[in-house]
C-alpha cells in the first residue's frame, strides 16, 4: 500500500498550503491589499500538483480498481472524481478573480471569499478521501490489486509524476515559500551548495552507549544507545519532555552525563563542549538562540570561532549562497529576522564550525507550517551532500519522512527504532506522536 503512503504525503503538502492560505488570506483582506506574485505561485503548483499529477493518478488507479472491487464505494467515487473534473475550471475562474483584484477590478474581499471557498472543498476533499475511501480500500481491494496501483505510483519513468515531474513540484513548492509573505515562508530563497566534509561512506561516526543524564535527582536519561552511520541522518522522535534536547546537548558536551561516546573512532566521553567541537561536533540549538543584538554576519563568524581564521571568510560565502537571504540582511541585527530565517542563521552558524556531525534540535519548532518544509529541504540539501546528522523532532512525521533510520525517545528510554519508514508506519508511533 505504497500508494495509500503517497496520497496520504501529498494531503499533507496540500494541507500546509491551505493552511498557509489561510493565514495569507486573514492578512490580504486586512490590508486590502493582493499579493498576485505570492498566489500566482500556489496556482501554479496547484494545476501541476493537483490538477495533472493527483487527480489523474488517484482516478486511474485507485479509484478505478475500488470501483470493480466494491459497488458501495460508487456514490462517494461519483462524487471525488466530479471534484476532480471541476478542479482545473475551479482554478481557472480563480486565477481570473486574481487577475481582477490585482487590476483593481474587484475587491479583495470577493476574491478571499472565493479563495476561501475553494479551500473548503479542497480539505472537505482530503478529509472524504482520508477517512473514507482509504479504509475501504485497504478493506476491498486485493493483494494484487494493491501491486498493480502501487507499481503505477512507483513508476519513476511517468511523466506526470515520475522523477522528473518531482523535481518540478519541488521547484514550484519551494517558489511558492520562497514568495510567501515574511509571517508564513522565507521572504528569499534558500538553495545552493556546501562542501561536505570528505569522509569515507559507510562505518559507523558516533556510538553512544548507556548514556545518562539528570537534574538534581531527576533523571533525563536512563542509559540511551545509539548509533549514527557515516552520512545518515538519523531522527529522535518524541514528545514534549521525553529527553531529545538533554540527549543532544549530552552529546554536544555542554550538559553532565555519564556513559560512553565514541566519535570518529576516539572516546569523547570526558572532553569539554569547545573540544568536542573542534572534533565537529556542532549543534544548532533548540529555540535557535541567535544572539539578537549582533549582526547576522558576528553570529556566523561565533559559529566558526574555534576554526582556523583563514577559511571563515570561503565559509562564510558558501553559507551566503546557501541563504541568500543571511548575505542580504548580514549587517542588521539578527534579532530584526523573521523565525524561519532565525532557524536559518542557526543551522548557518552550526555549519561555520565545519561539522562532521551536525546536531538539529527541533529545527521546525514555531514556524508555520510552509517553512517547516523549507527547513526539511535544507536538512534534505545537507543529506544530500554527505552530512551525518541527528535531526531531534517533536514533528515526528516531517522528521521521519526525511531520515534513514529513527529513534524513538519516551521518558528518558529508546522504545523503538527502525527505518524512517518503519518508524512512520509503526501504529504505535502513529497512535503516540503522530496525532492520527
Ligand atoms: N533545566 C532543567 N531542570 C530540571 N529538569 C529539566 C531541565 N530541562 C529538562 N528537564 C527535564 O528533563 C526531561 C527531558 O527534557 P528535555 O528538554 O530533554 O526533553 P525534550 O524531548 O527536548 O522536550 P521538548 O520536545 O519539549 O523540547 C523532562 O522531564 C524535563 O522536565
Ligand atoms: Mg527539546
Amino acid at each position: 500500500m505504497e500508494a495509500l503512503r503517497i496520497i496520504k504525503d501529498e494531503h499533507r503538502n496540500l494541507w500546509r498550503i491551505a493552511i498557509t492560505l489561510d493565514r495569507v488570506l486573514a492578512d490580504m483582506e486586512a490590508e486590502g491589499k493582493v499579493d498576485d506574485a505570492f498566489l500566482g505561485s500556489v496556482f501554479d503548483y496547484l494545476e501541476q500538483f493537483v490538477d495533472n499529477c493527483h487527480h489523474p493518478k488517484e482516478d486511474h488507479y485507485l479509484f478505478r480498481l475500488l470501483r470493480q472491487r466494491s459497488p458501495e464505494a460508487a456514490a462517494v467515487l461519483d462524487r471525488l472524481e466530479a471534484d476532480h473534473r471541476n478542479a482545473p475550471a475551479n482554478l481557472e475562474a480563480l486565477r481570473d478573480r486574481l487577475a481582477r483584484a490585482a487590476g483593481g477590478q474587484l475587491p479583495v474581499a470577493e476574491l478571499a471569499a472565493a479563495l476561501r471557498a475553494y479551500l473548503a472543498g479542497l480539505k472537505e476533499h482530503v478529509r472524504v478521501e482520508e477517512k473514507e475511501v482509504f479504509p475501504l480500500a485497504t478493506q476491498a481491494l486485493s493483494a494484487a490489486d494493491w501491486q498493480e496501483i502501487d507499481a503505477a505510483f512507483l513508476d519513476n519513468a511517468d511523466p506526470a509524476f515520475g522523477t522528473q515531474a518531482q523535481a518540478n513540484f519541488r521547484e514550484l513548492f519551494h517558489k511558492v515559500a520562497s514568495l510567501a509573505p515574511v509571517s508564513v515562508g522565507l521572504g528569499a530563497h534558500s538553495a545552493g551548495e556546501l562542501a561536505a566534509p570528505a569522509s569515507a561512506p559507510g562505518g559507523v561516526l558516533l556510538k553512544v552507549e548507556g548514556l545518562e543524564s539528570s537534574y538534581g535527582r531527576i533523571k533525563a536519561l536512563k542509559g540511551i544507545s545509539i548509533e549514527v552511520r557515516r552520512g545518515e541522518t538519523v531522527a529522535l522522535v518524541g514528545a514534549n519532555g521525553a529527553g531529545k534536547t538533554t540527549f543532544l546537548r549530552s552529546l554536544s558536551g555542554v550538559q553532565p552525563m555519564s556513559g560512553r561516546i565514541t566519535f570518529d573512532g576516539e572516546d569523547i566521553s570526558r572532553l569539554r563542549a569547545d573540544m568536542r567541537m573542534r572534533r565537529g561536533i556542532c549543534q544548532s540549538p533548540e529555540g535557535r538562540q541567535v544572539f539578537g543584538p549582533l549582526s547576522i554576519e558576528d553570529n556566523l563568524r561565533l559559529g566558526a570561532y574555534t576554526q582556523p581564521k583563514a577559511q571563515v571568510e570561503g565559509d562564510l560565502d558558501k553559507i551566503y549562497a546557501m541563504f541568500p537571504i543571511l548575505k542580504e540582511k548580514r549587517k542588521l541585527p539578527a534579532g530584526t529576522l523573521s523565525g524561519g530565517q532565525q532557524q536559518m542563521l542557526a543551522i548557518g552558524r552550526a555549519l561555520m564550525g565545519r561539522p562532521k556531525l551536525l546536531l538539529l534540535d527541533e529545527p521546525s519548532m514555531g514556524l508555520a507550517p510552509l517553512l517547516v518544509e523549507e527547513v526539511f529541504n535544507v536538512v534534505k540539501t545537507l543529506k544530500a551532500q554527505g552530512m551525518s546528522i541527528i535531526l531531534a523532532e517533536q514533528n515526528a512525521f516531517s522528521a521521519l519522512a526525511i531520515a534513514d533510520r529513527g529513534y524513538v525517545l519516551e521518558t528518558g528510554s529508546v522504545t523503538l527504532t527502525g527505518t524512517g519508514r518503519e518508524l512512520s508506519e509503526d501504529e504505535q508511533v502513529r497512535a503516540a506522536y503522530l496525532g492520527m
